[in-house]
């Protein structure tokens, strides 16, 4: 393999942080080199010197090509099982009733949604509510800066073998299994999918096109990737970005707690956003 050199990483890391915010330490060196041997390859450069010629060239494309094979899209249906139950507990008997009084459907954001698992055990939460508790009906927006994982989260056909649900009995009011060449996969049920928008944001670019007012958004296990003062510049953005009484879900391994920020802890890794907050900034 073609070696990368310190100034090379530096470049990568540079490119990365700027479009994505995924901060590369120094220890990813090697890591980098695996991930991109194949992207090099396929676009005949020599060396990695070549491939930084490349995106040193105003070519937008090859940066979001960089970005997808450098950063981790593993998710899983439930992942964090814990989350969806205080969702469906604590959080849905809270923020349905106010949407309802407000005459809208209910509104879930899954930022950072990867191939969609978290959008869908979400929209699978939705859709086991009685209809009395959301009589507008809901939407859940799937958001994440990998088209090629979007791609995959709009088709919603996943692996058989890696769709755990918490009661099996999901799986067949949810899934349609496949046959033929489909076989061994199961794929998300029209009813339930049309539910799910899918789109692409970076969750740093200027404006979100989203509406403000968000019930609940989960935006778990992508902060790890990103230094402190990202996680800030984020986590106020999506404070203003919920509606007052909306609740934000991180990872597990994720905490706001070196922030600086107006949520109320209420849950492990669970925010809320008071009732009483204004908004740091205007709405755009
Ligand atoms: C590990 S996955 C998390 C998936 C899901 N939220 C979960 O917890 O299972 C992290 C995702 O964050 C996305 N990501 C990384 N940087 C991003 C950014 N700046 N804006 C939006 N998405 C980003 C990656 O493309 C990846 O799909």
């Amino acid at each position: 393999m073609t070696e990368l050199s310190p100034q090379a990483y530096a470049f990568l890391a540079d490119v990365v942080y700027r479009r994505s915010h995924i901060r590369l330490g120094p220890d990813r060196q090697a890591f980098v080199a695996g991930r991109l041997a194949n992207r090099l390859r396929q676009l005949g450069c020599t060396s990695f010197d070549d491939y930084c010629r490349l995106l040193d060239t105003p070519h937008d494309d090859e940066a979001e090509q960089l970005i997808d094979l450098i950063s981790t899209n593993h998710t899983q249906f439930f992942r964090e099982l814990a989350h969806f139950e205080i969702l469906a507990r604590d959080v849905l008997p809270q923020v349905a009733p106010r949407a309802a009084t407000s005459g809208r459907g209910l509104r879930v954001w899954s930022a950072a949604a990867a191939s969609g698992e978290e959008a869908y055990s979400i929209a699978i939460v939705l859709a086991e509510q009685p209809i009395k508790l959301l009589p507008h009906g809901w939407t859940v927006q799937a958001s994440d800066i990998s088209r090629r994982m979007l791609d995959r989260c709009r088709m919603g056909i996943y692996e058989a073998a890696k769709v755990h649900l918490p009661d099996p009995q999901l799986l067949g009011r949810h899934f349609l299994r496949g046959f033929g060449e489909r076989e061994g996969m199961y794929r998300i049920k029209p009813e339930l999918r049309r539910h799910v928008g899918v789109l692409p944001i970076n969750l740093f670019q200027p404006r979100y096109p989203l509406p403000r007012g968000q019930d609940v958004i989960f935006c778990r296990n992508v902060m790890i990737y990103f230094d402190t003062e990202s996680r800030q510049a984020l986590v106020d953005r999506l404070f203003d970005q919920l509606a007052p009484g909306g609740f934000l879900f991180v990872g597990h391994s994720e905490s706001l707690l070196d922030l600086r920020h107006g949520f109320r802890q209420v849950g492990p890794s669970v925010y809320e956003r008071p009732l009483e907050s204004a908004s740091r900034e205007p709405a755009p």
